[in-house]
């Protein structure tokens, strides 16, 4: 187990280098794409004008979809680990739902299960943006390369799906940030993945008992 004054790493260089490549361009094409639909001419003009922020959003759109790819070729095996535990619901992660971890004032929450490398929200939300990102690359390309050959109905459909998959993407990364880096309880896990990838061991062996466990045993 890599442990370090008390500190467990629970994310790799390469995975907060991924995390922020997606990162930034999530709030480019957020920010480009809002613009578009609301035709904000402040936010158009700040990437140089409708066709240069028409072609930022298709670019970034090409580095948004490289950057995973990438990122699952030379990391397969933790991507691989990644899947199995985000898709893998126990009775715990069902106890974790029905008391939302604590992180809700009125809903009661005396025992709090175990919990893998990831809780069960965090699990849901893994699986909501991988779904999310593919909707988005596979609307978001054809949108851009087909718009002219394929058939009206392909185009308003696509058009639709990007759109409100969009507003599901935002207000899920709305909350995320919210959890990640605002939230008293949970916050403590921010430099996890945004600077140096370590978590407090004592508060891991609580919050993730059975992913620390795990490191224990490897160890
Ligand atoms: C999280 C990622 C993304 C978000 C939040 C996003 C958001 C949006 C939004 C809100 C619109 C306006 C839709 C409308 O007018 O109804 C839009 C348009 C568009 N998006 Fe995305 N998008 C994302 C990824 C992508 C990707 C990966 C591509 C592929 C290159 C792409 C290509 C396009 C195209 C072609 C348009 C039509 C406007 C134009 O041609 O400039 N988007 N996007
Ligand atoms: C808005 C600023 C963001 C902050 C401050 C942030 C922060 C974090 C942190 C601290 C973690 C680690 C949580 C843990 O280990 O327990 C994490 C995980 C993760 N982040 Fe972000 N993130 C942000 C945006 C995004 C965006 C835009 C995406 C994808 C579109 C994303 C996708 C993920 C995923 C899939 C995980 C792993 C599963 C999970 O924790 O739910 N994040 N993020």
């Amino acid at each position: 187990m890599s442990e370090i004054k008390g500190k467990v790493l629970k994310h790799s260089e390469q995975t907060r280098t991924m995390h922020w490549v997606h990162l930034i361009c999530f709030i480019i094409l957020g920010l480009t794409g809002i613009a578009f639909y609301f035709d904000i001419a402040g936010i158009v003009n700040l990437f140089g004008g409708e066709a240069a922020a028409s072609d930022v959003h298709h670019w970034t759109g090409v580095i948004f979809t490289l950057a995973p790819l990438v990122y699952v070729l030379f990391n397969f095996e933790r991507f691989a680990k990644f899947i199995d535990t985000i898709t893998t619901f126990t009775k715990d992660d069902l106890g974790w739902l029905k008391t939302m971890g604590g992180y809700i004032p009125f809903i009661k929450a005396e025992h709090i299960p175990p919990q893998d490398k990831y809780n069960a929200g965090q699990k849901m939300l893994g699986l909501l943006v991988i779904a999310g990102c593919i909707l988005m690359i596979v609307t978001g390309f054809p949108m851009w390369l087909l718009k002219h050959s394929m058939p009206p109905v392909l185009v308003w459909l696509t058009w639709k799906i990007h759109f409100w998959t969009a507003v599901i993407l935002i207000l899920a990364v709305l909350g995320h940030f919210f959890l990640a880096a605002i939230h008293p309880k949970s916050r403590v896990e921010f430099a996890s993945m945004m600077i140096d990838g370590y978590v407090d061991a004592e508060y891991t062996s609580h919050h993730n008992a059975k992913w620390f466990a795990e490191l224990k045993k490897a160890e």
